[in-house]
């Protein structure tokens, strides 16, 4: 299948960037396979010249292939800095106006639109004259619907009951949005990854680009960063969704925290004084910053949200791949880390052999990885991380009794690792010791319960447990076993 592929794959990414492997290659098979269907052609080979000379079917193949998926108010956080602190500043140090404002990646309209309620909410009318809001989006049918604003339940689960009754009037089945806000957003086509034409990308003060850029590769991140670059103002401003950010820290932008969310600026004017944010570029420019080869566990001591590049292989810095670790992007972190591997006379650093180690295990290479986490323990014997993947190294090889050893070491360590506590509970509960498994399950509920956004005590590894998925599981787990405690007549006195 993939020879089938190839062709079509690199049209698609040298088009707009999107890289159809892993599980979007099932999207790309099915969208071809239509796409031959709609055009009554048999053979790949002849749809793929078709597409050469028919940009209607190309249209359509890129609209099947994009991914669309959005709502109102998605991420309500980011939306409130943007209007409470990000929208007053721009307006408060620059004269020119309206103050320009572009969704990048807009799909159905639900972001733009957002921004534009919010800003109705604080400015009223005055906002027809203070802003501009453009938004882009490279599939030409899902803007065709962004424009007419008709939205189904499905895009107000974040969305305020009031918000909706005030700005949404019901029509058939769905809610269509009101002309005024409708108004505000003009939509326009936009390949992120093209030449633009004459209205090009020019002069923003503002670009929200959400979830768009986790369906490209590294050098397209790095190459639209330098695009929003040029198109922003001076003093410009770029967000990306929330779990986006660290990852995108290329050293085209700086790096700034406000009220523990991540966002870029370009230029310093506008960067909060309280931001604990160390962007790559600025470690770059402090020698002192930057890992220094002797100090091998030095980065064991460092926060995953502080950057930590990797100068002299001049790959990108570690929390980057860490992010693309977590994103599952497993191909292109496995070979950033090999590079960092295989770098003669570089001592390796703690946390490219703890990723390399997570990404072993996930694929049963457990000897290998076993190895590396051997490597970690000797330089630091008290590191959560090796601990913990040394006892799930045990624990999906079925020795139990090793995996409970290790997992008591990580909650000696660090008495608050829920994830330890959670993985001693599975194993005490597998192998019938329901009251050990009890008094684990119960750790978890009590450090999740005080706190849902406990850290876990990982400074490297990103485990992919959601904390309310955990907790949920946990209590279900506490009220089973002890149902069945009690129908044994066990655990009493
Ligand atoms: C998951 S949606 C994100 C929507 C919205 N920004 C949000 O966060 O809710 C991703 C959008 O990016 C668009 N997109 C993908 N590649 C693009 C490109 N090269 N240029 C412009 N838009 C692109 C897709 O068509 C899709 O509508």
């Amino acid at each position: 299948m993939n020879d089938t592929l190839a062709p079509f794959k690199t049209l698609i990414y040298e088009h707009c960037g999107l890289v159809l492997e892993g599980i979007a290659e099932a999207r790309l098979h099915k969208a071809l396979h239509q796409g031959a269907e709609r055009m009554a052609v048999t053979r790949l080979s002849e749809y793929f010249q078709l597409l050469q000379r028919t940009p209607e079917e190309f249209e359509k193949l890129i609209s099947a292939l994009t991914v669309n998926e959005t709502y109102f108010f998605r991420e309500p956080d980011q939306i409130a800095l943007f209007t409470n602190q990000l929208v007053p500043r721009l307006l408060s140090r620059q004269s020119r106006r309206p103050l320009k404002i572009l969704s990048a990646g807009c799909s159905s309209g639900e972001e733009p639109y957002s921004l534009a309620m919010a800003l109705d909410t604080v400015y009223g009318e005055q906002r027809r004259h203070l802003f501009q809001i453009d938004a882009g989006d490279l599939d030409r049918q899902i803007l065709a619907k962004a424009e007419q604003g008709i939205y189904s339940p499905f895009s107000f689960r974040s969305l305020d009951a009031a918000l909706q009754q005030r700005y949404f009037q019901p029509l058939d089945r769905s809610f269509q949005l009101i002309e005024s806000i409708r108004n505000s957003v003009n939509f326009y086509p936009l390949n992120l990854m093209a030449e633009l034409g004459p209205q090009g990308l020019d002069q923003y003060d503002l670009i929200f680009c959400r979830n768009v850029s986790i369906y490209f590769d590294p050098p397209t991140r790095l190459q639209l960063h330098q695009r929003f670059y040029n198109a922003l103002n001076e003093n410009g401003i770029l967000l990306l969704g929330g779990s986006e950010t660290l990852g995108n820290d290329m050293g085209v932008f700086e790096l700034v925290e406000e009220h523990g969310h991540y966002y870029f600026i370009k230029g310093e004017s506008y960067r909060p004084a309280s931001s604990q944010a160390v962007s790559w570029s600025q470690s770059r420019r402090a020698p002192q910053a930057v890992e220094h080869p002797a100090s091998v566990s030095q980065d064991s001591v460092l926060s995953p949200v502080a950057a930590t590049p990797t100068g002299a292989l001049n790959l990108p810095p570690l929390d980057w791949i860490r992010q693309l670790v977590q994103e599952g992007q497993t191909e292109q972190a496995t070979r950033l880390l090999d590079r960092h591997l295989s770098e003669q006379g570089q001592p390796v650093s703690v946390g490219v052999s703890l990723l390399k180690s997570w990404l072993l295990l996930n694929s049963r290479v457990f000897a290998e990885a076993d190895q590396l986490l051997d490597r970690v323990l000797q330089e630091d014997p008290w590191s959560v991380d090796a601990l913990l993947l040394k006892g799930l190294n045990a624990k999906w090889q079925q020795r139990h009794e090793q995996a409970v050893e290790w997992f008591r070491k990580v909650i000696y360590v660090c008495p608050e690792s829920w994830p330890a506590h959670y993985y001693l509970a599975e194993v005490h509960r597998l192998d019938g010791r329901d009251e050990q498994a009890i008094k684990a399950y119960q750790a978890v509920r009590r450090i999740l319960s005080d706190d849902r956004h406990a850290p876990d005590g990982l400074l490297w590894v990103p485990l992919p447990l959601p904390r309310g998925d955990i907790l949920f599981l946990s209590e279900r787990h506490v009220l089973k076993l002890r149902q069945r405690l009690s129908e044994t007549g066990e655990g009493e006195g």
